[in-house]
């Protein structure tokens, strides 16, 4: 088995991975990045795309927006309907902020470019990754690299490989509190080649489901259906989906939605999942391999970005001066705007989704909801400080 050695090992090249990745060699840290999947596959995986401003601001900081600032699309506010009519919510004129749409696949790629400019170490199709000796001062990660067997050491090991990720795993159990929720729904999501019927977003609560018009660029719209789980894509053939939306975003008096030539597909689960604590040893997890939520909210991604700003600032401050503070308080200072986060996702899933089942109770209960959304500003503002993610920062 050869030996090799770096400073961080860094387990999954998703955005938390590749992040991590870059802010630690602008601060001189060496690591290695392993990621199971092929290059190919993560640039075209179409996952999140709606960036918060303070995520935004990081990446510009890190010097990584130069293709996001030309290309994302700024956002002020969204739509909002319900019982046939349509209400605008200007979270900017209630916060100040902005969210911009950006594939998350395409935050992916800037990132790996900039790896590669540095010179950086990123493998791809690296399946066999196992870290070892994580409760030790040293931890090494034991994979196959190019069809030799090697054993990297390390100083630490963080587990950026997202909710199925290797880990988790070896963390015995006992040494973590798992809390989970599974929503009796999914999102289908589609991405089709038509320019957004809209400059924003609109989200749709109808009594047949939720639906969400999102974009990725002016040439690009991203759909979601409320859909059972589990449900098998075979039974949403082009003209149904195109059917089941046009229903969902009707508005009295309205055109309606266009349809155009469906370029990919798929079916999210929709789940809350945390981790407690998100170290453990010389391990650190960060972003989907600590903590999952419902997509309802579009917080995945941006506290992902957040995990790995602290996770980054700890790392380097050990680095610097042999500190340990920031690293013994990086699960702490994590879990408040996790959980701050699972809370808004679980409320805008609650919004947004007609529960199977619920009675007529329950469901006039979320229509009054919405309505104080659209009429009142005290309302309005709570909602779109979480929305922007004004809400984290004050959580320290
Ligand atoms: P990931 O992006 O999951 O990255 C983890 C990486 O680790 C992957 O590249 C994976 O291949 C790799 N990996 C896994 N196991 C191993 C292993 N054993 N060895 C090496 N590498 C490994 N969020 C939103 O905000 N809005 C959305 O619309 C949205 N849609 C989503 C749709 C889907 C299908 C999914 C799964 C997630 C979605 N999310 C969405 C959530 C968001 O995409 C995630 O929060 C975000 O990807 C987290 O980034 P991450 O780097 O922590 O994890
Ligand atoms: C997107 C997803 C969301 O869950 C959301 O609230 C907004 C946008 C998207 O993928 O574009």
């Amino acid at each position: 088995m050869r030996a090799l050695g770096t400073q961080v090992a860094i387990v999954g090249a998703g955005p938390s991975g590749l992040l991590l990745a870059h802010l630690l060699a602008l601060q001189g840290i060496e690591s290695i990045v392993l990621e199971r999947q092929s290059r190919e596959h993560v640039e075209q995986r179409v996952r999140a795309g709606l960036l918060e401003q303070g995520t935004v601001d990081l990446l510009r900081a890190a010097g990584v927006a130069g293709r996001l600032d030309r290309e994302g699309l700024v956002h002020e506010g969204f739509a909002l309907r319900f019982d046939g009519a349509e209400h605008r919510v200007d979270f900017t004129e209630l916060t100040g902020w902005t969210t911009t749409m950006y594939g998350q696949q395409e935050v992916v790629k800037d990132l790996i470019r900039a790896r590669e400019a540095a010179g950086g170490h990123v493998h791809f199709g690296v399946d066999d990754a196992v870290p070892g000796s994580v409760d030790t001062d040293a931890p090494r990660v034991r994979c196959t690299l190019g069809g030799e067997r090697v054993e990297i050491a390390c100083d630490f090991v963080a587990g950026c490989d997202g909710f199925h990720g290797v880990c988790r795993q070896v963390v015995p159990a006992g040494a973590l509190t798992t809390y989970e929720h599974t929503y009796p729904f999914a999102w289908l999501g589609i991405l089709t080649s038509l320019p957004p019927a809209s400059e924003e977003l609109i989200y749709a609560v109808h009594e047949r489901g939720f639906a969400l018009h999102s974009m990725r660029t002016p040439a690009i719209s991203r759909l979601y259906l409320q859909v059972g789980p589990d449900e098998p894509l075979a039974r949403w053939p082009d003209e149904r989906i195109w059917t089941e939306l046009r229903t969902r975003f009707a508005l009295d008096g309205g055109a309606a939605l266009k349809d155009g030539p469906i370029l990919s597909r798929g079916v999210t689960a929709m789940r809350s999942f945390v981790v407690e604590p998100m170290q453990y040893g010389r391990l650190f997890l960060a972003g989907d391999a600590a903590h999952i939520v419902p997509p309802s909210a579009a917080k995945g991604l941006n506290l992902a970005v957040a995990d790995i700003r602290v996770l980054a600032a700890a790392l380097s401050a050990w680095y610097a001066d042999g500190t340990r503070e920031l690293l013994d308080g990086y699960s702490r200072a994590c879990l408040a705007s996790v959980w701050q986060g699972q809370e808004f996702s679980a409320w805008m899933t609650s919004l947004l989704h007609p529960f199977p089942g619920e009675d007529r109770y329950a469901a006039n209960l979320r229509r009054a909801r919405l309505r104080d959304l659209v009429t009142s500003r005290a309302a309005a503002t709570a909602f779109a400080e979480s929305y922007v993610g004004l809400a984290r920062p004050r959580l320290g």
